[in-house]
């Protein structure tokens, strides 16, 4: 099929790796010209494993290419998905829906009556009910628009498009979907169930996941707080009750929370869209939520303070500092916040993450960058763990020289009785861990 992805950020650019791995002629828009040169080139412009190969094998095929504007070729697309940002406004939180009504707006000044479109960014509820009817006033017909979130995660991104838990789609009637269906009909043959909605219970679906995923994880650091005020142990609580099939394992490691650029600011402007339309108090808990999860980077702070007194002089050595592992993205990245309050409070902080610190240097040139694990902790007064490399969790204790050997576990994945052994005091965050 022909197939049109509009706007190359994270999701666009996956999906249109995943489309042309499926074997479609796409063509991706996006009017960043830096972007597009670096695509056609074969670079992706931000780290995803695997996304690099696969966009090579399809431009060597000749089924991908980029351009900054639509033209003839795309115009003819059976299929043009809409895969834009709706970044966090600053005024109220609410998710900022303005580059996809202008993606739409272009579109339906091309679109053919005969093409699907298909939103698959995040949006609050109710936007594709608003977007069909700015897209008919400029087309002067009414546009076939289905809604098929994506529900991919960072790191195992091109795994997640090729075979989801699930594809849902959601439209004003069922027969619209099926150009969709036959689209995704390799990733359907694979038993991927197929879930068909209205248009606003598709938009539900994808803000409402975030928010459960979110929910459980504050859900484990609130028991984290308990447990750090009654002596519990929050890892051995989250296996205990995590063996309970109805309650499930998954989204319980308790930590320095959440980050990244999704699940920060769908909760948030999930909470706006409920206010907007009168049931803000439904949402209420989802401000705890938030709230919970800020808490625990200020919690790092405060134990960073409890060891070392004035933090001023002090030299922390932080161990990651993206959001998650197998990522560069520093949006809203918890090590990220917690590096820049110990600096704040006059601690030189040394970073190290095995692929984040060119972004990092860009963004914040203050913090101090080392170029090894090793290097990053020599000579520091604390060493935090922020993000969960896997080359962090498999780091010898026996190697490291600071000058006091204490670490603090953001991500509860040491092995505390290694660290232990070769001489490290060890705290994390809701645990009950006797250091001798
Ligand atoms: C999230 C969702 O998991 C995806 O399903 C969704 O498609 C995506 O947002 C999106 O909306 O586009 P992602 O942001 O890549 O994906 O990351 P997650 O794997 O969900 O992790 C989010 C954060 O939660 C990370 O900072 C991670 O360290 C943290 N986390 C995760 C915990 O603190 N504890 C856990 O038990 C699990």
């Amino acid at each position: 099929m022909k197939i049109s992805v509009i706007g190359l950020g994270y999701l666009g650019v996956t999906h249109a790796v995943a489309m042309a791995t499926l074997g479609h002629e796409v063509i991706g828009i996006e009017p960043d010209q830096n972007k597009v040169t670096s695509l056609q080139n074969g670079t992706v412009p931000f780290y995803e494993p695997g996304l690099t190969d696969a966009l090579a094998k399809a431009i060597a095929a000749g089924n991908i290419s980029f351009q900054q504007q639509h033209d003839d070729k795309s115009a003819s697309a059976n299929i043009h998905f809409i895969t834009v940002g709706t970044p966090q406004s600053d005024a109220n939180q609410a998710a900022d829906t303005s580059f996809v009504f202008a993606a739409a707006t272009e579109l339906a000044a091309i679109l053919k009556p005969d093409s699907l479109v298909v939103g698959k960014s995040t949006v609050p509820v109710g936007t594709a009910a608003n977007l069909i009817q700015t897209m008919e006033s400029i087309s002067g017909f009414t546009p076939a628009v289905c809604w098929n979130p994506e529900f991919l995660r960072e790191g195992t991104a091109l795994a997640d498009s090729l075979k989801p838990d699930r594809i849902v789609i959601g439209s004003n009637e069922k027969p619209m979907n099926q150009p969709l269906i036959d689209c995704y009909e390799e990733i359907l043959s694979q038993g991927v169930p197929l879930l068909e909605m209205d248009l606003a219970t598709a938009e539900l679906v994808k803000v409402s996941a975030n928010a459960f995923l979110a929910t459980k994880i504050s859900f484990i650091n609130a028991m984290a707080e308990i447990a750090e005020a009654s002596g519990a142990d929050t890892v051995m609580l989250a296996e205990a009750i995590g063996l309970d099939n109805r309650i499930g394992k998954s989204f319980l490691r308790t930590g320095i929370g959440f980050g990244g650029g999704c699940l920060p600011k769908d909760i948030r402007g999930f909470i706006a869209r409920a206010n907007e339309m009168g049931v803000g108090s439904s949402l209420s808990f989802l401000t705890e939520v938030d709230q919970i999860n800020l808490r625990r980077r200020q919690r790092v702070v405060d134990l960073a303070s409890q060891e070392l007194g004035a933090l001023k002089g002090k030299t922390i050595a932080m161990l990651g500092i993206s959001f998650k592992p197998d990522s560069d993205d520093l949006r809203d990245s918890p090590a990220l916040e917690i590096a820049l309050k110990l600096h704040s409070s006059g601690a030189t902080v040394k970073v190290h993450d095995p692929i984040s610190l060119e972004a990092l240097t860009d963004k914040h040139p203050d913090l101090t960058t080392a170029s090894s694990a090793i290097d990053t902790c020599s000579d520091a007064d604390l060493v935090i763990l922020g993000t969960e490399w896997r080359q962090y969790k498999e780091l010898a204790p026996e190697t490291l020289f600071p000058k006091t050997k204490t670490i603090i576990d953001g991500r509860n994945v040491l092995d505390v009785e290694t660290w232990q052994a070769a001489g490290w005091k060890v705290i994390a965050l809701g645990r009950n861990i006797q250091n001798g």
